[in-house]
């Protein structure tokens, strides 16, 4: 049986959204849309701001059990705001300041969306440069217009990446690949964006939005402690030598049956064992839902 989920009810606390970020409800998913298009979506310390509420938020709404991040207009993101991020920053001569709008950014873009406790998806719609490959790669999956355009164009301002896009190319794409771009700063489109495993699937523009939400509802519909364990199990384990490794995921493991009131291990093993009922080798039945 499906999960429950509530539609359009109103939220017990205000909702954190504003001028930046968009967002909308659609049977479990939240669509959070970066929202600066004249812009084209580029982070400035406003936006970065309004994200660490919006996940805040989000996080507690029952109405959100999947989150897919995007771009109004033609834009997924240009990257950090060149203007509100650099350069007036940097005149203020504050430290202070510099720490604080950095702080904002790592916040939302990989440390709290990386281990999000549902599960995120971001759906690159067009235009996405520097900054923006880290929220890109800090969602669990991602899906792409096949003619977006990719691009670490920081070598073409006299500058190496910043923040952690490195450190997320990395964990991504292999190294012929990342250093090709990150050196000459050549951009790429959403196909070869799929062949390099930066996204998982690249996508004709009108079947874009109708893939995402389709892997989206999937998601939603699964039992959401299961989900989140194995994401964070996954994430935090590649980091880790073996044996703390093994540990840890029979934690993450034991962890999630307790937590699970569904009860999902148990009556998958009654189903397949006793009943007969479920292969899930063969079968789509999900004895995880809640
Ligand atoms: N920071 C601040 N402003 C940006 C921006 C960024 N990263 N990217 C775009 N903008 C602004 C432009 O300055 C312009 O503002 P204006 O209308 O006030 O002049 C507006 O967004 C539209 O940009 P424009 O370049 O005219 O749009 P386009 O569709 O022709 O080109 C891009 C889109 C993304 C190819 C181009 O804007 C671009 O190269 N942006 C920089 C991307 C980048 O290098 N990001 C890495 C930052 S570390």
């Amino acid at each position: 049986m499906s999960a429950a989920i509530p539609a359009e009810s109103p939220p017990a606390v205000p909702e954190p959204w504003g001028n930046t970020v968009q967002v909308t409800f659609d049977q479990g998913i939240a669509w959070v849309v970066l929202d600066r298009p004249k812009k084209r979506n580029a982070m400035n310390p406003t936006l970065n701001d309004e994200m660490v509420r919006v996940l805040d938020h989000l996080e507690a709404d029952d109405r959100c059990r999947v989150l897919v991040l995007t771009g109004a207009g033609e834009a997924f993101s240009a990257g950090m705001d060149l203007k509100e991020y650099f350069r007036e920053v940097d005149a203020t001569g504050s430290v202070a300041v510099q720490l604080k709008v950095r702080r904002a950014s790592a916040e939302w873009q990989w440390k709290r969306l990386a281990h999000w406790s549902k599960p995120t998806i971001a759906m690159v719609n067009g235009w996405c440069f520097g900054g923006a490959f880290t929220p890109l790669v800090a969602c669990d999956l991602a899906f792409a217009d096949e003619q977006a355009r990719f691009g670490l164009s920081e070598v073409n301002w006299g500058i190496p990446p910043g923040g952690v896009v490195s450190r997320a190319l990395a964990a991504t794409v292999p190294q012929r690949d990342a250093l090709f771009h990150i050196m000459t700063g050549e951009s790429f489109d959403g196909r070869r964006a799929a062949e390099m495993r930066l996204v998982n699937e690249a996508l004709p523009g009108d079947r874009l939005r109708e893939r995402t939400r389709e892997v989206a509802l999937k998601l939603a519909s699964m039992n959401q402690v299961v989900l989140h364990a194995a994401k964070l199990g996954y994430r935090l384990a590649k980091e880790m030598p073996w044996e703390q490794a093994e540990d840890y995921l029979y934690a993450k493991l034991d962890q999630s049956q307790f937590v699970d009131r569904a009860g999902a291990r148990a009556k998958g093993l009654t189903q397949f064992l006793d009943d007969k009922t479920y292969r899930p080798g063969l079968s789509t039945f999900d004895p995880g839902k809640e």
